[in-house]
């Protein structure tokens, strides 16, 4: 069953899911069978918050990244690299930039990509040979996707080619200059890669978001509430702020 994790604030939501992720990587012992800790990793102004405390316990030499392995959850169709709302750039300047990291185990799916199918189906083959996602970390939107997943993607999905909803895509626009700028496709991990993770966590911040968390740990599980998969994960926690819950 999920958890719903009711905190005062943001701060203690950013504490939480990023005191889970330093302690893991803490207690993480290499092993030849697994030698790498497989973070799944978001994007998205919620995030933010976490990042900035896992970089303070690596500024403070609580942690390094010498067995750690990243996948991202998305990357908009038709951005480079470089473009400033990529979600290539976005971790760069918000997290890799600021750790110990090799690039070269860092995953994020490249929506420049000449054949997309052939690249979401390489990256789920590169999760599995890192036997899996040890812990994923996410944001939910104001209509319960997580990741790109929007409502009707079905559960049994595996990274996949998306169509932005409007609302995804009016949400996004803030960090465009003009909405016809906001890609209207992405490639994004499915539900059931998400639901394959040893440890989900949700981030969910203010009122915009409680509607879409009511309806993940209330209602039915249902391919209209994307997160509401993650209702009978064993190990999956909703980490939100008073005003989500
Ligand atoms: P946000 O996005 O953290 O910027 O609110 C979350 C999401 O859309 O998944």
């Amino acid at each position: 069953m999920a958890k719903l994790i009711s905190l005062e604030n943001e701060n203690n939501v950013y504490e939480y899911a990023s005191n889970i992720i330093i302690d893991a990587i803490k207690n993480f012992t290499p092993t030849p069978q697994k030698p790498y800790l497989v973070l799944g990793l978001p994007t998205g102004s919620t995030p933010i918050g976490v990042y900035k405390k896992i970089i303070e316990a690596y500024k403070n030499n609580e942690i390094s990244f010498d067995n750690v392995v990243t996948f991202n959850m998305d990357e908009y169709i038709g951005l480079d690299d470089n473009h400033l709302q990529s979600y290539h750039y976005f971790m760069y300047d918000n997290f890799f930039k600021h750790i110990d990291i090799d690039l070269s185990r860092v995953h994020i799916l490249n929506g420049m990509a000449q054949n997309l199918e052939k690249e979401c189906n390489d990256y789920e083959e590169k999760i599995k040979s890192f036997g899996g996602i040890d812990i994923q970390l996410g944001g939910i939107g104001q209509n319960a996707h997580i990741a790109f997943n929007e409502p009707g993607t079905s559960f049994d999905s595996l990274t996949h080619v998306q169509d932005l909803t409007q609302n995804t895509i009016d949400a996004n626009s803030r960090f465009f200059d003009d909405i016809s700028e906001v890609p209207t496709k992405a490639l994004t991990i499915g539900l059931k890669t998400i639901y394959n993770a040893k440890m989900v966590l949700i981030l969910a911040l203010g009122n915009k978001k409680a509607d879409a968390i009511h309806k993940a740990t209330n209602n039915p599980a249902s391919t209209d509430c994307p997160a509401s998969i993650l209702q009978t994960h064993p190990n999956a926690y909703f980490i939100c702020d008073k005003e989500a819950c």
